[in-house]
């Protein structure tokens, strides 16, 4: 009974849409069954979770997905979950990598997969710049594109170069958070940027990257996260795309 009186409340998010997964199963290192994705996103819809945007590898030297088979394997996915009574709606964009294929991609007039209004979920690889991200990010934004970077704060080549996340967010790239970061589960160093993200009001969305259930158990930690709250109460747009 007393026991029970001090027994800490169980905390739940306070935002309603995530915006950075892969749970499709099988077309990168994601998720792996559809069992998986079903469970996963049983658990968004307990947290009172209303729509997960999932966001598959396009990397052309490791996971050469084409948009046209990721929005094929989306519907069935889709498919399986209506039939499976799941309340979260899943829909789909992509996280490309800046390699020359995006570029290319760019040149043709390729149609990429957004979410909300032409947002561009990309990522970089994790220690050194890519000698073609200002070229790419100048050519997204001339396509209309909004280019949002994943998890800056976990690019080493980023962590202790402020002057460089300033030019980036100068020319118009918009910062998106990994939850996992705020509790510490990539490094101590990430988590220190996310606090100066949040100082420079630098953050524009969070996302889960939940590529798996142990990603979704350190998610469980985050919600009563007083670093999490504070980001919530700067504004981050995640809720404006429901
Ligand atoms: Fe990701």
């Amino acid at each position: 009974m007393i026991k029970s009186l001090f027994k800490k409340k169980k905390a739940y998010p306070l935002h309603s849409l995530d915006l950075h997964s892969h749970l499709i199963p099988g077309i990168d290192d994601g998720v792996s069954t559809i069992d998986e994705t079903i469970a996963i996103l049983r658990e968004f819809e307990s947290w009172g979770m209303k729509k997960v945007i999932t966001t598959p590898h396009i990397f052309s030297e490791v996971y050469p997905n084409k948009e046209s088979n990721i929005l094929a394997r989306h519907k069935k996915v889709v498919e399986q979950l209506n039939a499976n009574g799941v309340g979260v709606e899943l829909e789909v964009a992509a996280e490309y990598y800046v390699d020359e294929e995006l570029l290319t991609k760019l040149n043709n007039n390729h149609p990429l997969l957004t979410f909300g209004e032409k947002y561009l979920l990309f990522e970089t690889p994790f220690l050194l710049e890519p000698k073609i991200l200002t070229e790419c990010i100048f050519m997204l934004i001339t396509k209309g594109y909004v280019p949002v970077m994943a998890h800056p704060e976990r690019y080493i080549y980023l962590q202790e170069d402020n002057k460089r996340m300033g030019e980036l967010r100068e020319r118009g790239v918009l910062f998106q958070v990994n939850l996992g970061s705020l509790v510490g589960y990539y490094s101590e160093n990430a988590k220190n940027v996310v606090k100066i993200l949040l100082k420079k009001s630098w953050i524009d969305f969070i996302g889960s990257d939940c590529h798996n259930q142990k990603h979704q158990h350190v998610l469980s930690k985050v919600w009563g996260d007083k670093l999490y709250k504070k980001i919530i109460e700067s504004g981050i747009r995640n809720d404006e795309l429901i």
